[in-house]
């Protein structure tokens, strides 16, 4: 009997001073194979408008989309806690609006949901939220739906000020019911910081060692994106050259009548094909 990977859980691993493990996943095989490996969360990240979707920024992923990715991951998942990361303007225009949304991603297959940044209204959102029995990962830092307003993609909390006012949001995000914080981009030091004031676990991303737990695309460290590749990626695989290799051997075989080979095809039986043979010859 497989055993769930719950939100208490992940609040255990922090107490017992284990790493928590986090991954994004897009598709239904991968989901299945980061589950298999260990993983211990599953972000459905909105880096699927980039790295699945091709947009060029993740405003432009809807909320439809959403859905059909985190049900798609979920379903390849028996162990791992599965998060569907709310998407630009899902849960900015109304709190109703946001806990509608949010109810979406859990019957679409989520245990919880993510959302990025602290204000008043979203600290609402997050009450209202886990009031209706819908966890939340807050998400601090450099949070990439407000890059019109950060101006760039910028390491944040780079001096004292910077450090304390991310804390300062951390503790509003915890007394308002987030069971966990990814800190994104975000200096070692100042990481180390707010992680070691906080009851709830820091999952870091650019963010140094001394996070509670990490998390990377998986389509990063997978070596399966190319179009850029931030300075935190560690690459633990080359999937881009196993499938070019791959497509230009089969390209080649294909070309040189190399493929299929005798094993590779469906035969008639000798009766039918001496049938079939004779038939040729009336024609
Ligand atoms: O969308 C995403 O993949 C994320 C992670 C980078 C934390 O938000």
């Amino acid at each position: 009997m497989i055993k769930k990977t719950t939100i208490k859980t992940i609040q255990r691993l922090k107490e017992n001073n284990e790493k928590i493990t986090v991954l994004t996943a897009y598709d239904y095989s991968t989901a299945k194979y980061l589950d298999e490996a260990g993983i211990d969360i599953i972000l459905v990240g909105d880096s699927l408008a980039n790295v699945a979707l091709g947009y060029h920024s993740t405003h432009s992923v809807s909320m439809n989309e959403m859905t059909i990715f985190v049900g798609a991951v979920s379903r390849g998942v028996s162990r791992a806690l599965v998060v569907g990361d709310m998407p630009f303007m899902s849960y900015n225009v109304s709190v109703e609006d946001a806990l509608n949304n949010a109810g979406r991603m859990i019957k679409a297959g989520a245990n919880a949901i993510k959302i990025e940044g602290c204000n008043d209204y979203l600290t609402g959102v997050i009450k209202r939220c886990t009031q209706s029995g819908i966890p939340v990962l807050g998400h601090l830092g450099f949070t990439p739906q407000s890059v019109n307003i950060l101006g760039s993609h910028s390491v944040q909390g780079k001096n004292i000020q910077s450090a304390l006012e991310i804390l300062e949001a951390a503790k509003k995000l915890q007394e308002a019911g987030v069971f966990a914080i990814v800190l994104e981009m975000i200096s070692e030091e100042s990481a180390k910081y707010i992680t070691e004031r906080l009851n709830i676990p820091t999952i870091g991303i650019g963010a140094g060692k001394y996070c509670s737990g990490h998390v990377m695309v998986s389509d990063d460290m997978l070596g399966k994106f190319s179009d850029y590749c931030p300075k935190f990626v560690r690459k633990y695989a080359d999937i881009k050259s196993t499938i070019l290799n791959a497509v230009k051997n089969y390209c080649k075989d294909v070309k040189e009548g190399n493929y299929p080979s005798n094993e590779e095809v469906f035969n008639l039986s000798e009766e039918e094909n001496r049938k079939l043979a004779k038939e040729e010859l009336l024609c």
